[in-house]
């Protein structure tokens, strides 16, 4: 499919999306979720694809809603159209592993995305805000609640009351991204952390997926409980004889997601 705000490559099993609207700093329009979400389902869909980069440009992963494009909606409008829901949901669905990979401005619904993810790898210039209260708003695709979990409250407050951004060195220390890389490196970073995921068993990365998710879903006995299932289950699986004869017989592993 001809995409005209995002720009996909898919090579050696890694699909990288790169958000593509470098006038208005990746503002998250329709257009542009609506062709992100239509990208990862065919990314998620696609038998080559072990994994995912979800990235914008140097200057911006993207400084958030489109500004322009949301300013004359109405209640009405936002409501019985279910504003971003379902964008929010195509990314919140997606059953491979997606890193984002962010530079520069991951503002509003720009850090929302970020965290939608699975991890994110931060270039040393990463800005991460929620300046939402700014505009007479608040976060809408889950900023409140992901940042408060990742952060805690008493900086996610701070971020949501004050609208200040965080760098990236203030976000790896708050435990909002995972590591931060010199800028030039990002993507070469990016994708040697998405090889190695693709070295795995498709099925095991699935279930960690699925099991680190729970951590934020349901108790810690449900989640506990959950993980031990598929733990358990994962015996059933030829990858598990393969990976641990493969660590036996001293040799590298070839799963085959089976
Ligand atoms: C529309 C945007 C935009 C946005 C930047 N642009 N952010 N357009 N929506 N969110 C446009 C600018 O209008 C400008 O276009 C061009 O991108 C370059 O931006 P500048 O402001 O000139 O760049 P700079 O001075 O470097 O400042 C960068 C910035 C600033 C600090 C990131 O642009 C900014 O504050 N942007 C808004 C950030 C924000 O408030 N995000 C939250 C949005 S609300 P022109 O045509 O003038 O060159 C949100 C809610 C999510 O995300 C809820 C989901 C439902």
């Amino acid at each position: 499919m001809a995409y005209e705000t995002i720009i996909v490559e898919v090579s050696d099993h890694i699909a990288t999306i790169k958000l593509n609207r470098p006038d208005a700093l990746n503002a998250l329009n329709s257009q542009l979720l609506s062709e992100l979400s239509e990208a990862l389902k065919d990314a998620d869909s696609n038998d080559k694809v072990r994994c995912i980069i979800l990235t914008g440009s140097q200057k911006a992963f993207a400084a958030g809603a489109d500004i322009r494009e949301m300013s004359e909606k109405t209640f009405v409008e936002a409501f019985l159209g279910d504003f971003f829901t379902a964008e929010h949901d195509a990314v919140a669905k997606t059953r491979k592993p997606v890193i984002a990979a962010v530079a520069g401005y991951a503002l509003g619904g720009g850090c929302e995305l970020a965290m939608l993810c699975d991890f994110i790898i931060a270039a040393d210039s990463a800005k991460f805000g929620q300046p939402e209260i700014n505009l007479g708003v608040v976060a809408g695709i889950g900023g409140t609640q992901r940042l408060t979990r990742f952060v805690g409250k008493s900086k996610s407050m701070d971020m949501h009351l004050t609208g200040r951004f965080m760098d990236a060195e203030e976000a790896e220390r708050a435990g909002l991204v995972s590591r931060v890389v010199p800028a030039k490196a990002l993507m070469e970073e990016a994708t040697a952390a998405a090889e190695k995921i693709a070295e795995k068993s498709l099925l095991v990365t699935m279930v960690v997926k699925e099991a680190v998710n729970r951590a934020y879903e349901t108790t810690l006995s449900e989640g506990l409980t959950f993980e031990r299932r598929m733990f358990h289950a994962l015996f059933a699986t030829e990858d598990q004889k393969e990976g641990m004869s493969a660590f036996l017989e001293k040799r590298s592993p070839q799963f085959r997601d089976r």
